[in-house]
């Protein structure tokens, strides 16, 4: 794959990719990171001269203009951070296209309204990717958290785009992603948590073959619980799924990998968190916190980890109760003289609240991105580069 520094850009409409699709209350931006981690790309582009066209989703408004999902509010936020004109285009048309290319010059910059506000881009349309691809003389991809999906801004366009590439933050995903999963540094451990196992059976399948250790934990770790033969209660448990945890556990024994499971937790019981060991739950108590004994199971034995990926929160982090399972391991993670990885919408807001996000080697933007891309699938946006 180029790299965007491969680009002449000067005079070029250089078309950016990027993952504006960010957390947003009563039309606020509550966590610009994602914005934050484009903005090298967007500013070297400009300074090389192009004529900066960004393209981005919020949301899931499959083809419908729902107002609540509109750029406007990103829009008003990069006028304030880039100090070069700014135009926002409502619609993709040939019209708005022709005048993107009569008024727009070298150094200013075009935000396109919700691309997925448009039929053609969920479903990969020919003709809306030609119409992309008409603004585009570069094309890069700056948002490796989408490269799973097989939309017209992310695969149709790069198809019809001679010069195209990646923009500094996918290169930074992979550069670090590739570390972990090519030739990591051992031990290497991965702790996997968040509230289910099927979302999670990939990952855990492919890691088995490069990890030393695994820890579980969040809600995922009841259906390993219920599958040992453990009491969890009233907590959420996949059924259908027991059978693959149970696959996973011998298949982690064959591969010699150390399997780390909650050996005790914290439960709501009638209205009141109390940490409980395992085999003193009872039949109403809903888990969500590992316990302060499997804290410390779990911190000594992640000690001397040269490599760590995590992905998934180990509890309800979110609420105060049962927040210190994750954040305790959190700032144990944050500690460790280790290249560590973390990726997730969850796990990040959780390394936030604790307090460690910038103490990680990387915290990946990327979402559904991240765990397909450690499941060794090919992702269609990097494929197509
Ligand atoms: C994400 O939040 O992971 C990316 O923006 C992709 O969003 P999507 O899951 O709606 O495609």
């Amino acid at each position: 794959m180029k790299s965007i520094k491969d680009f002449d850009l000067k005079g070029k409409r250089v078309f950016i990719r990027v993952d504006f699709n960010v957390p947003m209350e009563n039309g606020k931006i509550t966590d610009d990171t994602r914005i934050v981690e484009a903005l090298p790309t967007i500013e070297y582009a400009l300074k090389s001269g192009g004529k900066v066209i960004l393209c981005s989703h919020l949301g899931r408004p499959k083809g419908k203009r729902i107002p609540e999902l509109s750029l406007k509010p990103v829009f008003e936020y990069l006028k304030e951070k880039l100090a070069v004109p700014l135009y926002f285009v409502e619609d993709i048309t040939e019209e708005s296209v022709k005048k993107i290319d009569s008024e727009v010059r070298e150094g200013e910059v075009v935000l396109l309204e919700n691309i997925r506000y448009y039929e053609g881009e969920n479903k990969n349309d020919p003709e809306f990717s030609k119409i992309l691809a008409s603004m585009a003389d570069v094309y890069i991809n700056d948002a490796f958290s989408v490269c799973h999906r097989a939309h017209a801004s992310v695969v149709g366009i790069a198809e019809r785009v001679k010069e195209k590439g990646i923009g500094f933050l996918t290169e930074k995903e992979l550069k670090f992603l590739n570390r972990v999963i090519g030739k990591p540094e051992r031990p290497f451990y991965a702790i996997v948590g968040g509230s289910k196992v099927s979302t999670k059976i990939g990952i855990l399948k492919n890691l088995l073959s490069k990890i030393d250790k695994l820890f579980i934990g969040g809600a995922m770790a009841n259906t390993f619980l219920y599958a040992m033969g453990f009491n969890v209660g009233s907590s959420s448990v996949e059924k259908d799924y027991i059978e693959i945890a149970k696959s996973i556990l011998y298949e982690a024994h064959e591969q010699e990998v150390k399997i780390y499971l909650p050996v005790d937790a914290v439960v709501d019981r009638e209205g009141k968190a109390c940490c409980v060991k395992l085999n003193e739950i009872e039949d109403g108590d809903v888990i969500y916190d590992i316990g302060q004994d499997t804290v410390e199971y779990f911190a000594e034995a992640l000690d001397g980890a040269k490599t760590v990926i995590w992905n998934g929160p180990l509890g309800y982090f979110e609420k105060k109760e049962f927040s210190v399972g994750t954040f305790s391991l959190a700032r144990k993670v944050a500690s460790l003289s280790a290249l560590t990885v973390a990726g997730g919408g969850d796990t990040l807001a959780a390394l936030k609240l604790a307090g460690v996000l910038t103490a990680f080697s990387h915290t990946s933007t990327a979402g559904g991105a991240f765990l397909e891309y450690l499941e060794g699938k090919s992702l269609p946006g990097l494929a197509g580069l």
